[in-house]
């Protein structure tokens, strides 16, 4: 009826929407592509030049298509009539109360959006789930629109989960390595199927375009995030033994992963894993085994995060015990504090456990990371262990961030690298080094340093799952 060949709108513009739209829109010209949100705040800096997340080429890709078919808006009521088909991508985050609180997935908001589109649309719609969610979610959402149907409207619900990393976003949705549509087994089901696979297959390969039915879509993006940091908690597991016993983690590492049958990748060890959905998926995963009287299941994939809440444990223990058992008054100096590199995110990064653990030892914490606002991190900070300045009077004077890497190490007792920055690895440590106290201590939670180079120095260096 107008010019375009089709008309997206994406509910929900984070980490996920944001990227994912601006890939479909730079690569489907005729298509129309709207990202709604109920954040002023959030579409505001969208449509700046200052945008609300960073990720490495996203704000080319989003300059490229923003004000010729790329939108940003919270003009819900409206887009969402004018949409053929809407991605829901908000955020679900685990239950902090009620039933299920500290494991089960929060679906109100994507609850939320389908009642939204039920109460506006006035023509079919295929809606699309995008967030992870637990499994048999479509099955509410595609009820709840049912329910509240105007005549005339049908609606079609699939799960089209997102499987892009932080950090290398865009050049995962430009070569993904799959993508999974979930819908319905029926005529219209496998129509609708269909209207979203045509768009994915403007640039990705058909046989990397899976589609399933519903149940196995939703479940397997639960499932891969759970292999994925299970990979993680298998190797932290191993350094803890590295550590014990004088093998070298990155030897073995090596070793194993050179058999074709493990494979190389996400075989890094580290002060453990970070980021929004790891564990909130895992949660998610425990909670459905649970919910189907599957204890051994669920006590069997719960024991992945209980490993990497270890290792993170590990890495504060090692740090005091190094330093003759206190750091109370030290000036202590933490490297990176996003949960990893090329990205500002800090849910639940790892760093943020470490800075919490100095913080009762009573260390003077200096924090350095080349994206990390202050803001971001009081705010992950507080919600997710429940310092703030309430509860922590002092906090400014015991947490200062700096702007300048070198200014946060000057007069500093040791040094924590938490994120595997690529700038980490270019810095003067001779110079460092000069201006620290000492002995001068350097805890590597990244295996990102040349330890050897350091050690020639002077620095005390530990390591995860290296010998000292
Ligand atoms: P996010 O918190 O960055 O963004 C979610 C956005 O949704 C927020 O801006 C929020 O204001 C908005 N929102 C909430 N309720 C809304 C409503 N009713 N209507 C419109 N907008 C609403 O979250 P995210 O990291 O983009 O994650 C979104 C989903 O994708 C989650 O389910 C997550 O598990 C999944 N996921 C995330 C990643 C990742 O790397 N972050 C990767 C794959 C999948
Ligand atoms: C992860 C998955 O990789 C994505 O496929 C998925 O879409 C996404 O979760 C999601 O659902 O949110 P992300 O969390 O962005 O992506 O980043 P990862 O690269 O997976 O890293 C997660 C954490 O594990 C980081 O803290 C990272 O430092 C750590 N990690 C990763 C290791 O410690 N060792 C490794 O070998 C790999």
């Amino acid at each position: 009826s107008d010019q375009w060949d089709l008309k997206i709108l994406c509910m929900g513009a984070g980490y996920v929407g944001g990227p994912t739209m601006a890939v479909i829109a730079k690569m489907c010209p005729k298509v129309r592509v709207v990202v709604g949100d109920i954040s002023q705040k959030q579409i505001d800096a969208w449509n700046t030049d200052v945008l609300p997340i960073y990720e490495p080429g996203l704000l080319d890709c989003v300059k490229e298509s923003r004000g010729r078919n790329l939108f940003f808006s919270t003009d819900l009521d409206k887009e969402i009539d004018e949409a053929d088909v809407i991605f829901i991508s908000v955020n679900t985050p685990t239950k902090t109360q009620g039933i299920g609180a500290g494991a089960a997935a929060n679906i109100k908001n994507c609850e939320l959006c389908a009642r939204h589109i039920a109460k506006i649309a006035t023509s079919s719609k295929i809606v699309v789930e995008k967030s992870t969610v637990p499994v048999r979610t479509a099955e509410a959402i595609a009820r709840i629109l049912a329910a509240n149907e105007k005549s005339d409207v049908t609606f079609q619900v699939l799960s089209n989960p997102e499987f892009l990393a932080e950090g290398t976003a865009m050049t995962d949705l430009m070569n993904p390595d799959r993508v999974l549509i979930g819908g319905p087994q029926t005529p219209a089901g496998l129509a609708a199927i269909e209207t979203v696979a045509k768009v994915y297959a403007t640039w990705i390969p058909r046989a990397q375009i899976l589609t399933t039915n519903l149940w196995s879509s939703e479940l397997s993006k639960l499932v891969a995030n759970a292999f994925l940091a299970q990979r993680v908690s298998s190797i932290n597991s191993i350094s803890a033994l590295c550590e014990a016993t004088g093998a070298d983690v990155s030897e073995i590492s090596r070793a194993v992963g050179m058999d074709d049958r493990i494979g190389k990748r996400f075989l890094q060890p580290s002060v453990g894993f970070g980021g929004s959905c790891f564990q909130k998926d895992i949660l998610n995963l425990v909670y459905l085994c649970e919910t189907y009287g599957l204890q051994p299941c669920a006590d069997y994939w719960r024991q992945v995060i209980q490993m990497n809440d270890f290792q993170k444990k590990r890495f504060s223990e090692k740090i005091v015990s190094s330093m003759f058992n206190t750091v109370t008054g030290k000036k202590i100096t933490v490297l990176g504090y996003a949960f990893k590199a090329d990205t500002g995110d800090v849910r639940e990064t790892p760093a943020m456990f470490i800075v919490r653990d100095l913080l009762q030892e009573n260390a003077k914490i200096h924090v350095y990371d080349p994206q990390v606002t202050r803001e971001e991190m009081w705010l992950e900070m507080n919600y997710t262990c429940g310092v703030n300045h309430e509860t922590n009077p002092r906090l400014d004077e015991h947490v200062v961030t700096a702007t300048d890497p070198y200014e946060a190490c000057k007069g500093s007792h040791a040094i924590c690298i938490m994120t595997e920055w690529a700038e980490f690895k270019t810095y003067d440590y001779q110079k460092i080094y000069d201006a620290m106290e000492k002995p001068a201590f350097l805890f590597d939670g990244r295996l990102h340093l040349d330890h050897k180079a350091l050690r020639e120095i002077g620095f005390e260096v530990h390591a995860i799952g290296k010998p000292d």
